[in-house]
């Protein structure tokens, strides 16, 4: 059951359900005016329920027969079979040899799973009781520095999914974080980054938490000896302990904390494993803000927080597991995603969040669609039979529409886009006194935020046709430049609050998303060999940065030249 499976990927590109959609959408005229009027039902019809999450998919380029050639296609792709073997455990990260169970980190700690011979659901008990209590002893000021004060300030060092998953569930779930305390992330080598984010922070109350899965990764192991070296000078500064070994080894217990799958290492960097909190290796660094790599997150809002946070990506889980296709949110998203990318050209996808707090979900979901999803060959390691992984991207609505969204509406290219709004706002605040105009004295700024999220989808769908622009009185020749084609495809996600439960369902939801699209593709949505030559080249590249001219010679004549220059104009 734990073994490497030995099923081939499906070509999908030679499945009768191809065929179809290819004739399908060279057939395909987008009419959405046309299909709603004869249609009033299509809203009703194409709008589903995951957990608290109500997705209207009726303003997509499809009809009925497209969309039942991608159920199809997902048949014909054994989709039901790889999810079942994901969530059994068995290694579908083929090219790691590894299984595959970011979903066994919130599955209930009552429901045991035994995977490589291990009960994976108790160990994840069990390690999340030690974060969790951890959590409680730095809430509760339990937990107290060289000088015995409390932690105020919480710097998680890492990069990646050790940094984009806290960072942006933190920035989500902001009214949730108890008063008097303050994470900060470090990530970027850029030494610009520590020293920002250390510059004013009292080195007595701050705790640092070292977050790398592999505990190997050059920017996080540089951030954190920089962090390190920060807190030993200012607290001797301070005068809070002594320039002694004893010293600054009393200031590492009691201000730095780890997460990782590699306890040695972080011994080795002289972290106390007591103070280290583990994960494995069948959670990617993509998928991990629910692991132990989510700490400073249970710090920051509390245990009981984060485990509706976990709820959450249960509850999706459940609905992608259970749910048939036809309504099965995930599935019926990815679908049109391949529709989107294999069938109608399209490069990008735009992530809209109406919801401030989602500001870094865009990112995040950089992360895990593309370093899931782009990828050239399939998890046999033959070619792809058809274009992957699309680019993701995205900026909180309103701010998008002021700046990019001219391109979105009236562009050459099709872009896909989903808009993401919550029905209640963390911040509830009433315009008392109106503009004399369209907002009225009193209006509620939030009903005028949303009226913008369904303004735009409206445009995006319906458009201006040249007769409505010229019966508004526009001079002939500036019609074309005012009319706005219209059939371009968004999916609306609303959803009660961004609640933790809330934010957990709608990161599962693109994680499933992704790993559909991934097995139509019979691409290995779980491994990142891309991220390793660069990696590589950029150790090898240092010393000839640093001055080494044996190594400066080994390089070609561009970089040698570039690196050459940065010598020169560097005081
Ligand atoms: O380089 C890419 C990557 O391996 C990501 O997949 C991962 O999230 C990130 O680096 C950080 O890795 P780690 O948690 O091991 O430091």
């Amino acid at each position: 059951m734990t073994s490497v499976p030995a099923r081939l990927p499906v070509d999908a590109t030679t499945t009768s359900a191809w065929g179809s959609l290819t004739e399908l959408s060279k057939n395909l005229q987008p009419d959405l005016r046309g299909w709603f009027a004869a249609d009033p039902a299509r809203a009703q019809r194409m709008s589903h329920q995951a957990a608290d999450l109500h997705v209207d998919l009726s303003k997509n380029l499809l009809d009925d027969e497209v969309l039942a050639s991608l159920l199809t296609l997902a048949e014909e792709v054994g989709l039901a079979e790889r999810r079942d073997a994901m969530f059994a455990g068995e290694h579908i990260n083929v090219t790691e040899d590894r299984a595959v169970l970011h979903t066994a980190l919130r599955r209930p700690s009552d429901e045991p799973l035994t995977v490589d011979g291990q009960d994976v659901t108790a160990d994840v008990a069990d390690e999340l009781a030690k974060v969790y209590a951890f959590a409680e002893k730095v809430r509760s000021g339990e937990w107290t520095g060289v000088t015995g004060e409390p932690v105020r300030t919480i710097v998680n060092i890492g990069i990646g999914g050790s940094d984009l998953g806290p960072v942006m569930a933190y920035e989500a779930l902001e009214p949730y974080v108890a008063a008097g305390l303050e994470c900060r992330f470090v990530s970027n080598i850029d030494p610009t980054d520590v020293a920002q984010k250390t510059a004013d922070l009292d080195p007595t109350t701050t705790l640092f938490i070292v977050a790398s899965k592999t505990f190997g990764t050059l920017e996080t192991l540089t951030n954190a000896r920089l962090a390190r070296d920060w807190l030993w000078r200012s607290l001797v500064a301070a005068g809070a302990i002594e320039d002694s070994e004893e010293g600054r080894a009393d200031a590492v217990a009691k201000h730095f904390v780890a997460v990782s799958t590699a306890l040695d290492k972080v011994e080795a960097f002289g972290i106390d494993p007591e103070n280290a909190f583990g994960f494995w290796d069948w959670v990617g660094g993509r998928y991990s803000v629910d692991s132990a790599i989510g700490t400073s997150l249970a710090v920051a809002i509390g245990p009981d927080a984060f485990a509706e946070f976990l709820g959450g990506f249960h509850a999706m889980d459940e609905h992608f597991r259970t749910t048939s296709f036809e309504s099965n949110v995930p599935v019926l998203m990815g679908l049109l995603n391949v529709w989107y990318v294999n069938f109608r050209d399209a490069h990008t996808h735009a992530v809209l969040p109406y919801a401030q707090q989602l500001h870094r979900f865009p990112a995040y979901l950089q992360q895990l669609t593309m370093e899931s999803n782009g990828k050239s060959v399939r998890w046999d390691g033959t070619p792809v039979t058809s274009d992957t992984g699309e680019v993701f991207w995205g900026e909180p609505g309103t701010n998008g529409q002021h700046a990019f969204y001219q391109l979105i509406h009236q562009g050459t290219r099709t872009i896909p886009a989903d808009f993401i709004a919550v029905a209640n706002p963390a911040y509830p605040l009433a315009d008392a006194v109106g503009d004399g105009g369209a907002v009225a004295a009193g209006a509620d700024v939030h009903g005028l935020f949303l009226a913008n999220f369904f303004a735009q989808t409206k445009a995006l769908a319906f458009g201006k046709t040249a007769d409505e622009v010229r019966a508004e009185g526009v001079a002939e020749d500036l019609v074309s430049a005012k009319v706005f084609s219209g059939n371009r495809p968004t999916t609306s996600i609303l959803a009660p609050a961004l609640t933790p439960a809330v934010l957990g369902q709608l990161v599962a939801l693109y994680e499933h998303i992704t790993f559909v699209q991934g097995v139509v593709w019979g691409i290995d949505s779980f491994d990142q060999w891309g991220v390793e030559l660069g990696k590589k080249l950029a150790l090898e590249i240092a010393p000839a940065v640093a001055g080494d001219e044996a190594a400066l010679a080994a390089q070609d004549p561009s970089t040698a030249a570039l690196i050459t220059k940065y010598r020169a104009l560097r005081a």
